[in-house]
């Protein structure tokens, strides 16, 4: 299995001192996550690609658009909105694409790595003709559009599977992960861990993603 990485998404960082937070977690993540929304494909909105002027990183993006159909203009808007920030990969929802193919090869395109994330109800089949189009696959722990939700454990069935399919692939979780559910997630097979509340809404947040580091290297 790939390296475990920890991403923290700052969708629930404290927006006004946004810079700030993430000084504080830079040296202790892998990538940051930028969760992006449109009210339409989820029932939420965030600032669009000016969310990324907003701040400054070392660490490489991770971007999770949960939007309706991103075309390639509107990709675009992303890769060239702070060129000060290094964008890893670019995650888009298969519910979300009806040319996914297109759209991933676009992304590539652009030398950023593609990964196509599913929701919790979605199966993995669905996806299964495209996993060699994508540095990284994104199941789904919570229905997407906040954070603060419940891990829904029965995604870890989607995770053993393409664990099984695709020993190197980067598989990443999001949504309820806590020191008490990456365990499940890294036992399943994921190695890419996205945590928004756990981490953010803590008092010590380095702190929170120790926690989750030992409880981790602890129960799996
Ligand atoms: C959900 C977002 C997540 C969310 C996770 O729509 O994609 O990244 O911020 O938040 P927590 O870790 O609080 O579940």
């Amino acid at each position: 299995m790939p390296k475990l990485k920890i991403v923290p998404s700052i969708l629930s960082a404290n927006q006004d001192r946004l810079q700030e937070e993430i000084n504080e977690i830079e040296d202790y993540s892998d990538l940051l996550q930028v969760d992006v929304m449109d009210n339409k494909f989820v029932p939420n909105i965030t600032p669009q690609a000016e969310l990324l002027k907003k701040f400054n990183t070392k660490v490489p993006l991770d971007i999770h658009l949960m939007v309706k159909e991103p075309s390639n203009e509107y990709i675009e808007t992303f890769i060239n909105s702070n060129k000060k920030l290094k964008i890893n990969n670019i995650t888009v929802h298969y519910e979300a694409c009806r040319n996914l193919k297109k759209t991933l090869e676009f992304i590539k395109k652009n030398n950023i790595k593609a990964a196509v994330a599913i929701n919790p109800k979605t199966p993995l089949d669905a996806i299964k003709d495209i996993l060699d189009k994508v540095e990284m696959v994104l199941i789904m722990t919570v229905e997407p559009g906040f954070s603060g939700q419940k891990f829904i454990e029965s995604c870890m069935s989607k995770v053993k599977e393409l664990r099984e399919l695709r020993p190197n692939l980067d598989i990443e979780v999001d949504g309820g992960v806590n020191d008490k559910t990456a365990p499940l997630a890294v036992k399943a097979g994921a190695n890419v861990l996205v945590v928004s509340s756990f981490i953010f809404k803590s008092k010590d947040k380095v702190k929170a993603i120790k926690d989750i580091l030992k409880s981790v290297k602890q129960n799996v």
